[in-house]
């Protein structure tokens, strides 16, 4: 028997019967016996530490002697000409972990095969910056197979940035951000009156959201390609996913904030609408296969995790999630939030207690969770605030409802209240998670409004970052899209009176509530009338379409903001978005804001059916995906990059998830003592030049400066570009 499997491509993994497949090592070589992590392609962030990881599969029924190190030969050539053995490259001696697994031989297979893996881990190696930058490659001979990844070995850059703050908009996709740019800032004779702030950033890039396993990413994948620099799985957070078994043993990846905290003794701030354990969050410590390991999420950022070298500790951390402190709850029955007191934290639950604990001087680090689960929307926290009021939401369990919780934009500028206050500088992880939260169930009014919320935080960071040295990098992008777009704008009065006039015509009347329709052969078709409730399926609704206007029917929508809060003054307009997403449960949809968060599907033993709650005047729409989803999933489209600050200018084209680490990390100077550079002749490094062959430079000329960027020749020099460039924070950025 051939011992080599094929692995499935990721296009199979949407194929019909592939839900019935085990999950299988995604990342290995094409065909090989042998998985390598880090996996190929890798770029190596300098001084970062990883988990470097050899794994032999061979088939359940043969055998290999257990002392099998000795069988394969593992080098790695490194830039400096060295190659090396890991033992002798990392200094350390490996340890093995094994496990059995199930795969297939090829894509036709319909029968997984057993196999075990024999692992070789060497935990927690850092390849030394005197090897050199550029391509290493590791080669391993196993059972006479040679299998061969490659990494890159990023070098060190000077430090530039003393801040770093990164904004996840959770799920935002880029036309999200028009809808909601039309909705906060409106359009006069097509031209938009404003931008977004995030929008009105120097420089801004594609980002490439795909994962190991998949075409379409969760939120643990891209937040880990943006905490560590490496690709990941759905679910996954700091590790490589193999197929082991244990969730905490998987090959792990530095996270950006335990480098700064290791190697510069910066500040981390965590701030999150979701609970503080949700994924994008918890990137920022944790280490772990499956991100639903919550309450040892809660534990991990105080206490680190196996094999970790340091627990990160976050200096503030922000959000929702109180269930997981709880005894009931909670990793080893404790109540964790005096275990967070015992290790310094002021512990807090709502805005008032956050923002006094913000404001005294005593504070060192800070927890506000200020709810049981996921915090309430910005829609629900301020405009429909009855939702706030349900006991069972208290952060506490045991507590009053959650009626005083904080806003994002108050979460942030407390947390850099304290933050700040560490002169080796701090990085802020904040994530408007309620962007995704509300996408999923279709709450368009709810998406946008949590967007708009992050935008005005943005805005207000990029204020304190101005009046505060200038010398912070400011990132603003999303994890995955959701798939969104606006087509029109719906006339709701128009579709309130076509709901009257259906209600008194006969359920006969095809036009409006029809249960039969006939086509043009004269064929009578039943449409089915089976909804859980037995309410009768509009399958038509074609005198409520009428509502919908596109073209030059649609015309603009009433949104207003007359107190220039970016918020509309109200969502309950006449003439609203014509909205959606292009993947759904069976539901109906009105186009109008709910009370509550909307709540498409019910659940019933055959799946997800129309909630007839839900819009019960809206429209049906047929859903498009599997039966058993409830929501709405995401999409595989880019997302926007947008960025601000010292470093922001390596932000530009179209761009994989990973580089935002690579981004940040190289502005905080991975592989110096992290000194912050401000030295004249950076200035050369900070103008982007267009080609490969062009260098870049500036020269002072009367108040400003100026920018030349002259291509190298033999003997000439040409100087095809010349901008104008301001100087801030000691660096200079073209204006
Ligand atoms: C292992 O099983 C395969 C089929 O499942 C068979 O072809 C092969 O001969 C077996 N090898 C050993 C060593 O038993
Ligand atoms: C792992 O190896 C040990 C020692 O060789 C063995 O006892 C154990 O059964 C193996 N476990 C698996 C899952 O193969
Ligand atoms: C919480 O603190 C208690 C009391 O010190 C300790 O026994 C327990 O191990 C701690 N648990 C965690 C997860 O930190
Ligand atoms: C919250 O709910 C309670 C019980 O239903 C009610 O008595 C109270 O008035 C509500 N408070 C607010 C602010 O809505
Ligand atoms: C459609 O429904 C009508 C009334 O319920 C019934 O009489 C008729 O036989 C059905 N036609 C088909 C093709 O099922
Ligand atoms: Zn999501």
């Amino acid at each position: 028997m051939k011992i080599s499997f094929v692995f499935l491509t990721a296009l199979f993994a949407l194929s019909a019967f592939a839900l019935q497949k085990p999950e299988r090592h995604f990342g290995c070589p094409l065909g090989k016996n042998v998985c390598i992590y880090p996996i190929d392609d890798t770029n190596l962030q300098c001084e970062t530490i990883f988990d470097f990881q050899v794994a032999l599969h061979i088939p359940e029924n043969q055998t290999i002697q257990t002392q099998f190190r000795h069988l394969m030969d593992i080098k790695l050539s490194l830039p400096s000409g060295d190659v090396l053995t890991p033992e002798s490259l990392f200094g350390k001696e490996p340890h093995l972990r094994n496990w059995t697994l199930e795969a297939f031989e090829d894509q036709a297979d319909q029968t997984p095969e057993g196999f075990k893996s024999y692992a070789f881990m060497y935990r927690n190696v850092v390849i030394d910056k005197k090897y050199g930058k550029g391509p290493v490659r590791v080669t391993v001979l196993a059972r006479g197979v040679t299998t061969e990844v490659s990494y890159v070995l990023r070098e060190p850059t000077k430090r530039r940035a003393r801040n770093v703050v990164l904004f996840v908009g959770d799920g935002m996709a880029l036309p999200m951000m028009a809808a909601a740019r039309l909705v906060s800032r409106g359009m006069y004779h097509g031209k938009y009156n404003d931008k977004l702030n995030m929008e009105k950033f120097p420089y801004h890039a594609l980002q490439n959201p795909a994962g190991v396993d998949s075409i379409i990413t969760d939120s643990a994948n891209s937040a880990t390609s943006f905490n560590t620099g490496q690709k990941s799985s759905v679910n996954a957070l700091g590790v490589y996913a193999d197929s082991g078994d244990d969730v905490f043993a998987h090959p792990k990846q530095e996270t950006i904030a335990e480098h700064i905290k290791r190697k510069f003794g910066m500040s981390v701030g965590v701030v999150t609408t979701a609970e503080i354990q949700d994924a994008t969050p918890a990137a920022v410590w944790s280490h772990v296969r499956r991100r639903a390991e919550k309450a040892a999420i809660t534990s991990q950022a105080i206490n680190g995790c196996q094999d970790c070298v340091l627990a990160v500790q976050p200096d503030v951390i922000m959000g929702g999630g109180g269930k997981y402190f709880k005894p009931k709850d909670s990793i080893d029955g404790s109540d964790m939030y005096f275990n967070y007191s015992a290790k310094g934290y002021t512990v807090t639950h709502t805005r008032a207690e956050m923002v006094a604990a913000a404001n005294d001087d005593s504070t060192k680090k800070l927890l506000t969770v200020s709810h049981h689960g996921n915090m309430e929307v910005w829609l629900d926290r301020n405009v429909y605030t009855d939702n706030m009021n349900d006991t069972s939401n208290s952060p506490t369990v045991d507590g009053p409802a959650p009626t005083d919780q904080p806003n994002l934009d108050e979460m942030v500028m407390s947390a850099i209240k304290i933050l700040s206050k560490n002169e080796k500088g701090f990085y802020l992880m904040v994530e408007a998670a309620s962007i995704d939260k509300s996408a999923h169930p279709l709450d368009v009014p709810r998406t946008l409004s949590d967007l708009i919320e992050l935008d005005n935080t943005v805005g207000k960071v990029q204020t304190w970052a101005k009046e505060n040295g200038d010398d912070t990098l400011i990132l603003a992008t999303a994890d995955h899209g959701h798939g969104f777009d606006v087509f029109g704008t719906v006339d709701t009065k128009i579709w309130d009176d076509a709901v009257v006039a259906s209600e008194e015509q006969p359920v006969s009347d095809v036009d409006n509530y029809c249960s039969a329709v006939t086509d043009n052969a004269g064929t009578v078709f039943n449409i089915s009338t089976e909804t859980t409730t037995g309410m009768p399926l509009r399958a038509s609704n074609r005198a409520r379409r009428t509502a919908i206007g596109t073209y030059s029917n649609a015309g603009y929508p009433d949104y207003m903001d007359s107190d220039g809060d970016g918020f509309p003054d109200t969502w309950d307009v006449r003439t609203t978005l014509a909205a959606g997403m292009n993947n759904f449960p069976d539901h109906t949809e009105d186009y109008k804001v709910s009370l509550s968060i909307k709540r498409p599907g019910v659940r019933t033993s055959r799946g997800y059916f129309s909630n007839p709650e839900d819009d019960p005047n809206g429209i049906f729409l047929s859903g498009n995906i599997g039966p058993a989803g409830s929501t709405g999933v995401h999409t595989m489209q880019d997302v926007g990059l947008f960025a601000y600050g010292p470093g922001a200018e390596k932000v530009g084209g179209n761009v994989d998830n990973t580089e935002v680490f690579h981004i940040m990390s190289s502005a905080l100077g991975f592989g110096t003592d992290g000194e912050i550079d401000t030295d004249d002749h950076l200035f050369s490094d900070v103008i982007k030049c267009k080609r490969d062959d062009e260098s870049c430079h500036c020269g002072e000329e009367g108040k400003g400066y100026v920018c030349a960027c002259a291509r190298n020749g033999p003997t000439v020099f040409v100087m095809p570009t010349t901008m104008l460039c301001t100087v801030k924070g000691g660096y200079v950025t073209p204006m």
